[in-house]
């Protein structure tokens, strides 16, 4: 096995062909799970797309009338988002370490937090909490699953690397310790090649205060 390289490396990598599978809207996993979190922001409202990649996500937000502001670790991901959506904010920046001038209606976080140990997520929830206004939305997509699991990636089967899962139990205690009230859970099955895991949780929550 190769050894482990760091997330930044490893996503500045894969950043075109990853940019090649899901530019296309059509190839974006769960949209109709996605337009649930959109209905519940008013058009014009500000969606943080953390951990963006090339800001497939985020292009959708746009057309729809949002605004958007988009994280990531990956100065190529980046730069790829920043082409593909020229109408949306780009910042080189890690999730847990970001700081934003006004919060936030709606945070959207889509397979990011599979690199994180449970630990790690609690303070990433946490960050996700103090930059989201009161009665904001998240939307999360992780891996379901007990445990930690090694992995090669499918867009270069060279980089190994290991990846968490998580249960809805878990999840929960660390979402409404934070003080979101989860509003709904979907399982769901993942065929997608290019998947990490075929078992994924989505999780659409509110944060308390209005
Ligand atoms: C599998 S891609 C998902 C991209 C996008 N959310 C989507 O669903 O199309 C994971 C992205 O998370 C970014 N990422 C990983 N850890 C991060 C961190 N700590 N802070 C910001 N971005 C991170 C990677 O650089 C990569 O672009």
């Amino acid at each position: 096995m190769k050894e482990r390289r760091n997330l930044k490396e490893i996503y500045d990598e894969i950043a075109e062909d990853y940019n090649k599978i899901y530019s296309s809207e059509e190839n974006l996993p769960h949209l109709d799970l996605v337009d649930e979190f959109l209905k519940r922001l008013k058009k014009g409202k500000t969606i943080l797309d953390a951990g963006c990649g090339p800001g497939c996500y985020s292009k959708y937000f746009v057309k729809r009338g949002f605004k958007v502001i988009g994280i990531d670790i990956s100065k190529k991901m980046i730069e790829l988002a920043r082409r593909n959506v020229k109408e949306a904010n780009f910042f080189i920046m890690d999730v847990k370490n970001f700081k934003i001038d006004k919060k936030v209606d709606g945070i959207f976080c889509a397979y990011v937090l599979q690199h994180m140990d449970k630990e790690e997520l609690k303070e990433y929830i946490k960050c996700f909490k103090n930059n989201l206004r009161e009665g904001g939305y998240l939307f999360i997509i992780l891996y379901r699953g007990k445990g930690e699991k090694i992995i090669r990636e499918p867009l270069n089967p060279k980089i190994v690397y290991k990846i968490y899962l998580y249960e809805e139990k878990e999840l929960k205690e660390i979402l409404e310790k934070e003080g979101f009230e989860i509003e709904k859970i979907w399982k769901k099955k993942n065929e997608d090649k290019a998947a990490l895991h075929d078992k994924e949780i989505i999780i659409l929550a509110k944060l308390k205060g209005i």
